[in-house]
């Protein structure tokens, strides 16, 4: 983790997570550089948490849209800066890296911030540069890609005003033992049961929510202590190669990739030339796609056929496989934002981070090699897709 952070050029604020830096980086722009009426263009495609952060910041939100392969357009979030701006924010969707310098372009010529979220990767690069040294403002969620339960930092690679940070309660460090040792139980007890689902304990995990009409309040808290003491015995490196070889096990193990479509596939992979059919035996020789380098992931997201999603999540779920659904509360009722919308309905999350163990992907990708769900044709009577399992 040192060598990580030696890529900044300033030492990291520990926050209880990345939500708590963000809102804090918005009031200290707002505090220093008043605006009556301020707002700060969104991605479409947000959890609910992100938006009711910025509520509670004070700022009103201007949306763009998301492309179903997570990236967006300049022009379009050109078109929706205004005087009174105070920031873009972009997002590296579950680890996918988007082109941050037509944006650092654009931002710096309207005299707007830009504030990078790397809440979903860690020790990745894009084009040679390190994720979260673009952006004015750089958020990171180490409770996210270290599995851990709180978590978070912010890194200020510029810094017109002294910055201090609002934090005022510490995250319980009881509540965060109870959480890291039931983690550690459940991480060993999958690989002693071999991934299975001994006590049945899986959940389809609860989706986020937004209350228009709740205030909005946030208590930004610290976390310096337990990070500072626990970075030191992070081995990034080997996280981030754990969850690498995990996503290229299932790029290589999925036998139909057009239909459990991985997101931003085309832009992440290498095509290798040897079949991974090949008879040779040798790993490497049996590996089709590749992850271009730099690549580190929080999730494989993929694109599943229209009206299949929630059937899916529940196949993997009875075989002991948790999957994370992206927002299903994203664009908040909004109009106009049809790749937020696909992705709202069709977005699934294979988890992929590095405690999940081969038996476990062994299982996602029989799951899926077997649901025996086509594309086409998908209008039946019911708007269902086809499958046999039904
Ligand atoms: C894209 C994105 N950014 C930021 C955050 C905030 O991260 P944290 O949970 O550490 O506050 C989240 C969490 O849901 C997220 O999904």
């Amino acid at each position: 983790m040192k060598q990580f952070l030696k890529n900044f050029q300033t030492t990291p604020i520990n926050y209880g997570n990345a939500g708590h830096a963000f809102y804090d980086v918005m009031k200290w722009v707002q505090a220093n550089r008043p605006k009556s009426k301020p707002n700060i263009i969104m991605p479409s495609y947000i959890p609910g948490k992100l938006y009711r952060f910025v509520m509670a910041a004070g700022y009103e939100t201007k949306f763009y849209d998301v492309s179903t392969q997570l990236d967006f357009s300049v022009d379009e979030i050109r078109g929706l800066i205004d005087d009174q701006t105070q920031m873009v924010f972009a997002v590296h969707f579950f680890g996918i890296p988007v082109d941050m310098e037509p944006l650092k372009k654009l931002t710096q010529e309207m005299d707007v911030f830009l504030m990078e979220d790397c809440s979903h990767t860690l020790n990745s690069h894009w084009n040679g540069k390190t994720l979260g040294t673009t952006g004015d403002f750089t958020i990171f969620s180490t409770r996210k890609m270290l599995q851990f339960h709180c978590g978070g930092f912010l890194i200020l690679n510029n810094k017109p005003w002294h910055f201090q940070p609002s934090r005022k309660e510490k995250v319980n460090s009881l509540f965060t033992g109870y959480h890291m040792l039931g983690s550690r139980v459940k991480y060993h007890l999958n690989h002693l049961t071999r991934g299975k689902n001994v006590f049945q304990k899986m959940r389809i995990p609860e989706v986020g929510y937004i209350d228009y009409d709740e205030e909005q309040i946030v208590t930004v808290k610290r976390m310096d202590r337990l990070l500072e003491g626990y970075y030191p015995h992070v081995n990034v490196e080997k996280i981030s190669r754990k969850r690498r070889e995990n996503v290229s096990y299932l790029w290589n193990h999925i036998d139909d990739l057009e239909t459990f479509s991985p997101v931003g596939f085309d832009r992440l992979s290498v095509h290798k030339t040897e079949s991974r059919n090949s008879q040779s035996g040798d790993a490497s020789s049996q590996q089709k796609y590749q992850l271009i380098e730099g690549y580190v992931p929080f999730s494989l997201p993929i694109l599943t056929p229209p009206s299949s999603r929630n059937f899916i999540q529940q196949k993997l779920l009875n075989r002991g496989i948790t999957c994370y659904i992206g927002w299903t509360e994203a664009p908040f009722g909004l109009e106009g934002f049809q790749g937020a919308e696909q992705l709202q309905k069709q977005l699934l999350e294979l988890p992929i981070h590095h405690h999940i163990n081969r038996y476990q992907l062994e299982i996602m990708a029989d799951c899926l090699n077997n649901l025996k769900i086509t594309r086409q044709p998908y209008s039946f009577s019911k708007g269902s897709f086809l499958s046999s399992d039904l």
